[in-house]
């Protein structure tokens, strides 16, 4: 029986910054950021927007009346959590109207949670075939006005439901992974903006890539030759090539190429988004398989997932029959053109409106949000969530 995605929903808010602005705000050379890192644009958070809301608003879009009666697992992986306590996943399935009778639970290993809970629904699918899971991976990467990362930061959830006899992707084969104590990147919890040694996380990085890749191949009896496509966990671009590159010699120079162009499509949304955490991985599988031309169905694509911290996967999935998803290509398409440019200085100030770790009443500006999900204010140490 085969076991995997059916149905995968994104969403981010409508506005950006252009990585031009930036660098010129920030006395930087253009094309550090558009070459040097890879981003094109950088989606804002404002404050009417967190996890739970942003993941309800990419799982509406693909959440139907029968998955609602057949999901009874909820597994929301995030490293943005909005409590201590309360996960976001008991959030979302009130604000969704899932079942009740559901596990609903929160997941954490920085960027690796969607991961985590991808392979337990897999797990609990494989034993309940007739139950469907949803998976999210929602997170907003901050890492400060003016500092080295501010060019890798931006946000959005990723929804994935999986199931038996899933439309898009099926798992193949067993996973490989790799963890290690290693202070790379992390946030105390009286931060609100991550710590992080970005130069030694590039490197960690590519480790644990090549040698969750070695084994995974190893145990599978395979090599590079057997993938179409190989995806990866995306803070910025730039990451992703360094990993390719990694395992390109390993490769003839016709398969090289292809790689190279596949992996061109599937970096597309994560250079116009920026980092989306624990769903960049799952954006850029998303955008390869919408915005590649020579996929088919039976294709292996290879997906590696890296937290850091740091937990490393590598495992692969086959593409299904009606992996094209082709309701999600316009759906984002729009999404991404109708998003409003803001100036720098517009950007700082919405950066700035980060709600306080403290008890406050406010209502917030949720008139101006256009999503369909939104946080409406802070009342007696609670969240009030509302929807259009
Ligand atoms: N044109 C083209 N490329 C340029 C350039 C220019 N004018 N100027 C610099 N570059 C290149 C550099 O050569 C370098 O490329 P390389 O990585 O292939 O060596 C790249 O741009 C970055 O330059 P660097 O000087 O290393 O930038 P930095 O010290 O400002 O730091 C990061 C960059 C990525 C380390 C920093 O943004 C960061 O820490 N980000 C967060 C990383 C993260 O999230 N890690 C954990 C998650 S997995």
């Amino acid at each position: 029986m085969k076991v995997g995605i059916d149905k995968i929903g994104f969403y981010s808010p409508n506005k950006y910054i252009d990585m031009v602005d930036l660098a010129n705000a920030r006395n930087e050379d253009p094309n550090k950021y558009l070459i040097g890192i890879g981003q094109k644009k950088q989606a804002v958070i404002p404050n009417t927007q967190d996890v739970v809301t942003m993941a309800a608003n990419a799982s509406q879009k693909i959440i139907n009346e029968d998955d609602k009666k057949s999901i009874d697992l909820i597994i929301f992986g995030t490293e943005t959590g909005v409590d201590n306590s309360k996960s976001a996943a008991i959030y979302l399935q009130n604000l969704l109207n899932l079942n009740a009778s559901a596990r609903a639970f929160e997941i954490k290993q920085a960027c690796y949670g969607a991961t985590a809970g991808l392979q337990m629904a897999k797990e609990y699918v494989t034993n309940h075939p007739d139950k469907k899971a949803l998976v999210i991976g929602a997170d907003i990467a901050r890492y400060g006005l003016n500092t080295p990362g501010e060019v890798t930061q931006g946000g959005g959830a990723i929804s994935m439901i999986v199931s038996s006899d899933p439309s898009i992707a099926s798992f193949d084969g067993e996973s490989a992974f790799h963890s290690d104590d290693i202070m790379d990147f992390w946030r105390p919890l009286y931060r609100t903006e991550a710590v992080v040694d970005g130069h030694y996380s590039n490197n960690v990085y590519v480790d644990f890539f090549k040698n969750t890749w070695d084994k995974y191949n190893q145990m599978n009896g395979l090599s590079i030759n057997d993938y179409k496509a190989i995806t990866f966990h995306l803070p910025y671009v730039k990451m992703g090539i360094k990993g390719l590159r990694a395992v390109l010699p390993e490769a003839s120079e016709l398969k090289q190429e292809e790689l190279k162009n596949e992996f061109n499509v599937s970096k597309i949304y994560s250079e116009n988004i920026g980092n989306l955490y624990t769903g960049s991985l799952y954006l850029s599988f998303l955008s390869l398989i919408n915005n590649s031309n020579d996929l088919k169905t039976g294709d292996r694509i290879g997906l590696f997932s890296y937290g850091s911290g740091a937990q490393g996967e590598f495992f692969s999935m086959k593409l299904e029959r009606s992996f094209k998803n082709n309701y999600s290509i316009e759906e984002i398409d729009s999404m991404m053109n109708s998003r409003k440019k803001l100036t720098i200085s517009e950007y700082e100030t919405i950066f700035n409106q980060w709600l306080p770790i403290k008890n406050i009443n406010m209502e917030l500006d949720w008139k101006s949000d256009d999503a369909e999900f939104f946080l409406k204010e802070l009342k007696d140490n609670q969240r009030i969530y509302d929807h259009k």
